[in-house]
């Protein structure tokens, strides 16, 4: 049975206080209101403040802390990196990967990507991959190409054993802090479409087993109908995981 996961990106966002701040009203929200969800919650602070967030979540419960990017390398001279031994090491369980900012900022393409992936699992971390088109290739009507090359190419190097560990994550780049979001069914038919892809690459079970995030605005008003898709498991979520209101919404929408 493959998990539902809400899980928060904050980016380059908040100090420390403030993301302290932030996390006890959301856990005391959660608490409080004994949401019912189903949801896995996931954290994805700074890497600066990793630890002490971590530390400050209930343990043994939904919640869970998660990186915003690893380094390729596994040790040595390269200054300024973050290694996923290093994450792990801090309370770290997860990492997001090939997110469409580190794609374009920081040129991140399918072969360093597929070796962050290595790197990420080699330290027992579960990678978050995310894959998304641009506006543009959705009005050439190229998005089930792309989406298919960038799983090919980027995640389906896996072993069966290694793809157990990933959860995927459908971001549509046009859909990325713009406020405008995926229909729930623009959101399926690619949901569905990654899921048969990776029937194709591994097997039906491991397809039927993972978790497939939906994210590109999502937020209170809109999280229950995306989620209620039968192939969204979740979302990965930017602006909206900043407000404690609107992430807890979020949580409990499932
Ligand atoms: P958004 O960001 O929710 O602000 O659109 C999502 C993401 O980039 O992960």
């Amino acid at each position: 049975m493959r998990q539902n996961i809400v899980a928060g990106n904050w980016k380059m966002n908040l100090t420390l206080p403030e993301g302290l701040a932030l996390v006890s009203e959301i856990t005391n929200m959660v608490t409080d209101e004994a949401t019912g969800s189903t949801a896995q919650v996931v954290i994805c602070p700074p890497f600066p403040y990793l630890s002490a967030i971590d530390k400050q979540l209930p343990q043994g419960g939904p919640f869970h802390v998660g990186a915003q990017n690893c380094s390729q390398k596994e040790s040595g001279a390269y200054t300024g990196e973050v290694s996923a031994k290093m994450l792990q090491s801090v309370g770290c369980e997860y990492v997001i990967l090939g997110h469409s900012e580190r794609r374009q900022y920081f040129r991140e393409d399918d072969e360093l990507l597929s070796q962050k992936l290595k790197a990420a699992l080699g330290a027992g971390l579960k990678p978050i991959f995310c894959v998304g088109e641009s506006l543009e290739t959705r009005e050439m009507n190229e998005t089930f190409d792309y989406i298919s090359k960038q799983l090919k190419d980027g995640l389906f190097h896996l072993s069966n054993e290694e793809f157990d560990q990933v959860v995927i994550a459908y971001e549509p780049i046009w859909a990325i802090g713009t406020g405008k979001t995926a229909t729930s069914a623009q959101a399926q038919e690619v949901h569905a479409f990654i899921r048969e892809q990776i029937a194709r690459a591994y097997d039906a079970e491991a397809a039927e087993n993972t978790t497939i995030l939906y994210g590109g605005s999502c937020n209170a008003q809109n999280a229950r109908e995306l989620f209620s898709q039968p192939d969204v498991d979740g979302g990965l979520i930017g602006g909206a995981s900043l407000k404690s209101r609107d992430f807890t919404e979020i949580i409990k929408s499932f």
